[in-house]
């Protein structure tokens, strides 16, 4: 017969062990174990090659339909899942507390119903009262919206089975799925395995009924969606929504997407009345730029298919020799940066090793771009020489380890972007042509780009 055996789960990746630890063997995370009611164990009598089904067996050639399509027309957000919200599917939201998912999702919601789809909006976390209140302020407050506090996944799929008169819900909003709780699991809401068995359920509804389910995460301090990375795996798009509470503008992009690319971004500012579309992102991100100041250079960064400029920052501070000089990255690899450094250490003979060095992406923007080596090389020497890189220009190239500056993909689009913007010349890898005006530079070797700023020949 089954008997549930107790067991240990990791709150931050799932793992789970029969003995208490302090720390997990599987992810390394210190005091996340915590006792949740085991999975059902089977013993070896149990035999699963009795009392199955035959199942249909299909042909490959067979000609499926592709799942319907649904756009929420909050065009940032619908570019982000790589062309709407797929029926049938499941999608989860993370981010930070506070960062502007519920908004977010309700303003889906609101333009989905008022588009005649039928929406409904579980909320975990707060009130009807409370949701409702946002609602009116986003100027929503006539949406025919179905809204319910619930948390209880027996009672929201009992609503969401028989729900309108089409007896099925077009898009379902589940605000938090760590709040929610299955009654088949005896573990607290928010441990891992409840979070799994609730998603697991409403997942399998989604699938069944052709609704889009909406599943919001919260996130960790190290950025993984809190607790279960399983979550991640259960669903067939995994959006992150990103930005600094501080700044106003939000990134929403896509980790996986059965549906589509991982590579599009939704860019939104948080404003007075809710998210914002922006749909030119490097006016933004530029708005605040220190011109002529050493250390400053602007980056034509890209997202997919979309540049997107920001501004890179570089500190350094020579030290009385034998203090151990800090190193703090924000927005960028730290890898990748003492790379840079010891390139240009070694191949050019700048020597920044008893420098104190600081590097920020402007406005808490997250750089994944590899082109970005150039302009963050171009922002040490400028910083370290106290000359500042002309005003006009953008920077990008990627670098080897031998100093060689590399071509990168799309430099029309990002000298296209940056002509748009006002931007006059560019420095970048050979070869690089000249577009919308743009005056260009090429280098073979970052050398070369170290001679032109410090004036060598
Ligand atoms: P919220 O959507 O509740 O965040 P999350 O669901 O990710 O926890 O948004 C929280 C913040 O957004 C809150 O601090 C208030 C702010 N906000 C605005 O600035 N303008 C608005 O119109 C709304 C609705 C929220
Ligand atoms: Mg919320």
């Amino acid at each position: 017969m089954a008997k549930a055996k107790r067991q240990y789960v990791c709150q931050n990746c799932g793992s789970a062990t029969y003995r208490w630890q302090g720390q997990c063997a599987d992810c390394g995370e210190w005091n996340t174990l915590v006792e949740e009611a085991g999975e059902t164990v089977f013993s070896a009598k149990h035999d699963l090659s009795k009392g199955g089904r035959t199942l249909a067996l299909e042909t490959l050639d067979a000609v499926s339909k592709m799942p319907g399509r649904m756009l929420c027309g909050i065009a940032e957000f619908d570019r982000a899942l790589g062309g709407g919200f797929v029926a049938g599917s499941a999608t989860l939201i993370g981010g930070d507390p506070g960062i502007g998912k519920s908004t977010l999702l309700l303003q889906a919601a609101g333009r989905l119903a008022k588009a005649g789809k039928s929406v409904v909006y579980i909320s975990g976390e707060e009130a009807a009262a409370q949701v409702r209140l946002r609602a009116q302020r986003l100027g929503l407050g006539n949406a025919p919206v179905a809204l319910a506090s619930a948390t209880s996944v027996r009672d929201i799929l009992a609503t969401l089975e028989n729900f309108g008169d089409r007896q099925t819900a077009d898009f379902v909003v589940i605000d938090s799925i760590q709040t929610m709780h299955s009654d088949l699991i005896d573990s607290a809401p928010g441990t891992v395995s409840q979070v799994r068995a609730s998603a697991q359920e409403l997942i399998r509804f989604a699938k069944d009924s052709g609704a889009a389910l909406v599943l919001v995460g919260h996130v960790t301090k190290d950025g993984t969606i809190a607790g279960p990375r399983v979550l991640e795996h259960m669903v067939d798009t995994v959006l992150a929504f990103e930005g600094e509470r501080s700044h106003q503008y939000r990134i929403l992009r896509a980790v996986k997407n059965r549906f589509g690319g991982t590579d599009e971004i939704g860019v939104f500012a948080m404003g007075e009345e809710g998210l914002g579309e922006v749909a030119n992102p490097s006016s933004l991100f530029l708005t605040d730029r220190s011109r002529d100041v050493p250390g400053s250079v602007v980056f034509p960064a890209l997202e997919g298919t979309r540049p997107v400029l920001v501004e890179v920052q570089a500190l350094t501070v020579r030290l009385a020799s034998g203090a151990t000089p800090r190193r703090a990255v924000v927005g960028w690899d730290s890898g990748r940066l003492a790379m840079v450094l010891a390139v240009l250490e070694a191949r050019c003979g700048l020597q920044m090793g008893g420098a104190e060095v600081y590097l920020n992406i402007a406005g808490g923007y997250r750089l994944t771009d590899p082109a970005a080596d150039l302009a963050v090389a171009a922002a040490l020497i400028s910083a370290f020489s106290e000359r500042p890189v002309p005003a006009d220009a953008i920077v990008f190239g990627e670098l080897s380890l031998s100093g060689e500056v590399r071509q990168v993909s799309h430099d029309g689009l990002r000298l296209r972007e940056a002509a748009k913007l006002g931007f006059s010349r560019a420095w970048g890898p050979k070869g690089l042509k000249p577009v919308g005006g743009i005056a260009v530079t090429g280098f073979d070797r970052l050398g070369e780009l170290v001679d032109l700023m410090l004036g060598r020949d």
